[in-house]
């Protein structure tokens, strides 16, 4: 099997979200590690300055909203005309949602659609055709979530969005295949990993508000189990040298979310409850017995 160096050692390499979190780590997995020159992408102009600043000139930093369409295409025929051919795309920013869905409102719903989804599909249709006309082999990564094969109340937004961007990366690895393009391309499926994203992640102004931050809270608890970004990095990357298709950073778990899924659809059964469920029945308990006090 390759190792990650074999196959990454000294090419080029664009993460979006690169300013924080997972983005980060592979940031420095890629640049400080493996010797790759890495586009750091996002939007928070200062967190990617940051990153670059820190790792020296293996990094160049890219402002970018990935939910638009014509910057993302600018970043591609910028990055095509400077440094030449991708080897390595990672689409990897994100955002959270929390909140009854009820109570979500579309501004919050839409930046979760735009960013997780269409920035996705953004990254994928702006680099995609250059890294086909290379003709050399390349990798797509695109982050999908432990949430993509299971569902939990209160990140409705974020499940569904995980949801979709899995199915879209099982499409597009079917499509590259179908064009006999080398594109390796794969879906990562991570579990907790250190980050930003429950802290930034939005809330709801009216319904529910309570229950929202109570989630907030409880995934801000549950983030004491997480593993560190740049562990989450290594592992990440190591699998998608190897090919994989479902790169996971915790594969017993993941494993166990798709088995239940599996039996779930294949036994036609509703939703089982979830563990945070009986995390959000608990909330609910707390919260009555506060109110009748
Ligand atoms: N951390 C986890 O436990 C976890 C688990 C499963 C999946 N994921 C996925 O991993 C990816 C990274 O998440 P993270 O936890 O590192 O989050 P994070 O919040 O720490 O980092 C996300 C980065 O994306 C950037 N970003 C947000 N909106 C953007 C936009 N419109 N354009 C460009 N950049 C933008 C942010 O500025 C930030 O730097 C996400 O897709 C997330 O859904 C994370």
């Amino acid at each position: 099997m390759p190792t990650a160096r074999e196959v990454f050692a000294g090419g080029l390499a664009v993460v979006t979200g690169a300013g924080a979190g997972i983005g980060a780590g592979l940031t420095r997995h890629l640049a400080g590690d493996l010797g790759m020159t890495v586009i750091a992408a996002d939007v928070d102009a200062e967190a990617v300055h940051r990153i670059a600043g820190e790792l020296g000139r293996h990094v160049v930093p890219h402002v970018v909203d990935v939910r638009d369409p014509d910057a993302v295409d600018r970043l591609a025929r910028h990055v095509e005309e400077e440094f030449g051919p991708v080897r390595l795309l990672i689409n990897n920013a994100g955002v959270e949602q929390f909140g009854y869905l009820w109570d979500v409102s579309p501004t919050n719903w839409q930046r979760v659609v735009e960013v997780n989804i269409s920035g996705v599909f953004h990254g994928i249709r702006a680099f995609l055709p250059g890294m086909i006309a290379a003709g050399g082999r390349s990798h797509v990564l695109s982050l999908a979530s432990i949430g993509a094969v299971t569902s939990l109340p209160l990140q409705a937004p974020y499940i569904m969005s995980k949801h979709a961007v899995l199915a879209m990366t099982e499409c597009l690895h079917q499509e590259v295949a179908e064009v006999g393009a080398d594109i390796v391309v794969s879906a990562v499926l991570p579990g907790l990993v250190e980050s930003d994203i429950f802290r930034s992640a939005g809330g709801v102004e009216s319904g529910d508000v309570a229950a929202a931050e109570e989630q907030r809270r409880t995934m801000l608890a549950i983030r004491e189990q997480a593993i560190s970004a740049d562990e989450a990095a290594e592992a990440i990357v190591a699998q998608a040298a190897r090919g994989e298709f479902y790169i996971v950073t915790h594969p017993e778990l993941v494993h166990a979310a798709m088995a239940a899924r599996a039996e779930q659809l294949v036994n036609r059964r509703p939703p089982a409850p979830h563990r945070s469920r009986f995390a959000a029945a608990e909330q609910a308990r707390r919260r009555m017995r506060r109110q009748s006090r």
